[in-house]
This record gives structure tokens, C-alpha cells and sequence, in this order.
């Protein structure tokens, strides 16, 4: 059934109903954390009856883009990012068309099952509720590979985004970034998420401590509940000045928290910064961080990463002037 859905979902053209998809189900993604772009399947209930006929939850990674602000000399700008960060807004319309379709088509399977349960008690019910289930259980299916070729660009290959994020984090690293990274230890990470980068770099033999505040759904591996990821705020950076701070794809500003990145470097007095992400305008920091790295910052060395199609991070190291 949904494969047909998907098709009136495709033929169909209202826009801004996944937003209000999302506002009615209560489970988008969207509210505290800036940069994840998704929405929820709620709960249904056939005929009056209270059981619940389906559930699930649809979120999908996707980098938001900020104004773009020019300057002469920074590190932070480069001709592949601004050409990617155009691209990202023109792909950012194109998906918000897309869930809109999908929103319908979502209305769509809740209405047929609706329709199919009426007046049906007990086992059938129960069969109701099961071909519910699979039902929406491939629609997610299918909407994740859907969004990941229109956020990434690549031909949905099952799973690759998220198994990037397990193994990686948010940014891949490369032998040489982890080396030059492990060579300033001792080293705090603020924001270390899933602790994959800390990890590598505790086997490399880097003195690290990882810490996050674990607010937030850290992007694949074992969420900041891992062994090593310890729960700390920006604040305890006061504590570690003598260790090389490490921020690896940290938040954009959020109107309510502000920005991460920049309370960091309030907080830390130590004289070694270690920057992974994109440059201005991208899915990391904010104008604030970046004004404030290059006016007390120098940039020592930048090393080229290996992104995700359309991701643009590089690997920074800072010295305070
Ligand atoms: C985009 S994720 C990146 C996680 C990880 N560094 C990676 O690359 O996969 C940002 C992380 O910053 C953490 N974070 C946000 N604000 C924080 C704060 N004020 N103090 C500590 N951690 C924070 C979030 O919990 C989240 O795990």
C-alpha cells in the first residue's frame, strides 16, 4: 500500500504540511536542536478502540545554512564551501517540498487503516494494526532513503549515513588529523557526543577527556552515556586550561542556549584550540566563534578531512596570540 501512497505522495503538491505534521504529533526534532530536521509519527486509534495501531519516529541529520557573511582573510572560507552552501540551500527547498508530499501520503495510510478498521473487533482488529505497522514501518523506510538523496546525494545506500555516524561521529577522521591531534595532548573535548574521535585517540595513547552535556541525541555510536564520554557543561573547562581543547562538529547558536562553541572559549584559558567542522556560514558555530577565533586566535595548521558527500569539515589547530 504505501508504495502506492509514496506515489500520490509524489504526484501530490502541498507544501508546509510536514511542518504541521510534526507540530501535531509533538516529535519533530526541530525545536531545541537547530540542525536536525525531522518529524514524528504519532498514535492511532481505529473505531473508538484504545490501542495504539502505529509508532514511529522518522529524524533526519540535516546541516542548516546561515546567512552568509563575507571576509577577506579567514580561515573559515573557502570556494568549495560557499558553492556546497548554495547547493545546500537550493537541496534544504527540495526537501521541504518532498515532506510535505510525504506528510500527505503519511494522512493517506492513516486514513485507509482508519477505514479498514472500523467495525472490526479483536483478531481482526489485531490484523488491522499488524498491516498498519508494516506499513509505516516501510513508508519510514523509504522517506530515510528518499531524504538522504536529497540531503547527500547519493543513491540511497541502505544505512550509509547513519553508519557513517556510528563509526565516525559527525566528521570522519583521517590517520593524519588523529596524529597531529594526539601530539597536543594532554587534550579536553567539550561536546564529544557518541566519544568516537575520543576513542581513537585514547588508543593512539592521547591523554583525553571527553565530556557533553548528553542533552542532545549524539549523532550514532553509543550516545554520551559511552564509558569514556564523561556529563559535563562548558563550564568545567574553567578547570582543564592546561590540556589542548578539542571541538569536533560542535552545535550551531541556538536562540534559547546560544552559542556552544563561543561559551567554550569563554570558559577555557588554556592557549591550544583544535577546531573540526565547517567554516562560516556552515552547519558548525556561529558568526560570534568564528569572529572571536580569528581575532584571538592564529590558525597554526589546517588538515583536509574525508566528508560525507556534501559536508565540507576541516580540521583546524589555533595557538591564542
Ligand atoms: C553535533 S553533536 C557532535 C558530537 C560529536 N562531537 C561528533 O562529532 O559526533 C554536538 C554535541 O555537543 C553537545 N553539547 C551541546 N551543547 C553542549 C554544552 N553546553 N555542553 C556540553 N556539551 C554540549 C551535544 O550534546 C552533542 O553531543
Amino acid at each position: 500500500m504505501w508504495r502506492r501512497l509514496i506515489r500520490v505522495a509524489r504526484s501530490a503538491g502541498a507544501a508546509a504540511a510536514v511542518r504541521s505534521l510534526a507540530r501535531q504529533h509533538g516529535q519533530g526534532q526541530s525545536s531545541r536542536k537547530g540542525y536536525y530536521y525531522g518529524f514524528g509519527f504519532g498514535v492511532l486509534s481505529l473505531s473508538g478502540a484504545d490501542t495504539d495501531l502505529g509508532r514511529g519516529v522518522l529524524g533526519v541529520f540535516f546541516p542548516q545554512t546561515l546567512p552568509w557573511k563575507p571576509s577577506t582573510t579567514s580561515p573559515f572560507k573557502w570556494g568549495e564551501l560557499e558553492a556546497g552552501l548554495e547547493e545546500r540551500q537550493r537541496r534544504a527547498g527540495e526537501l521541504e517540498d518532498f515532506m510535505a508530499r510525504a506528510a500527505i501520503a503519511y494522512r493517506n495510510i492513516l486514513n485507509l487503516a482508519s477505514k479498514r478498521g472500523e467495525g472490526k473487533e479483536d483478531e481482526a482488529l489485531k490484523r488491522v494494526q499488524t498491516e498498519l505497522d508494516e506499513d509505516l514501518e516501510g513508508f519510514r523506510i523509504l522517506i530515510q532513503q528518499e531524504q538522504n538523496k536529497i540531503i547527500y546525494g547519493v543513491e540511497a545506500v541502505e544505512g550509509a549515513r547513519q553508519k557513517y555516524l556510528d563509526e565516525y561521529g559527525c566528521a570522519k577522521w583521517t590517520d593524519e588529523a588523529l596524529a597531529e591531534l594526539a601530539g597536543l595532548s594532554p587534550v579536553v573535548e567539550m561536546g564529544a557526543g557518541g566519544g568516537q574521535w575520543a576513542a581513537q585517540l585514547k588508543d593512539r595513547g592521547c591523554d583525553i577527556l571527553a565530556y557533553d552535556n548528553a542533552k542532545a541525541i549524539a549523532p550514532g555510536g553509543n550516545g554520551p552515556t559511552a564509558a569514556h564520554v564523561q556529563e559535563g557543561d562548558v563550564a568545567v573547562l574553567a578547570e582543564h586550561g592546561s590540556r589542548a581543547l578539542f571541538l569536533c562538529y560542535p552545535p550551531p547558536a541556538d536562540e534559547s542556549v546560544g552559542c556552544m562553541s563561543a561559551q567554550c572559549l569563554q570558559h577555557y584559558k588554556g592557549d591550544t584550540l583544535v577546531y573540526v567542522g565547517e567554516g562560516k556560514g556552515g552547519a558548525n558555530a556561529s558568526w560570534v566563534f568564528f569572529d572571536l577565533v580569528e581575532k584571538e586566535w592564529e590558525c597554526t595548521k589546517v588538515v583536509a578531512l574525508d566528508p560525507f558527500p556534501q559536508c565540507y569539515e576541516h580540521f583546524y589547530v589555533f595557538k591564542r596570540r
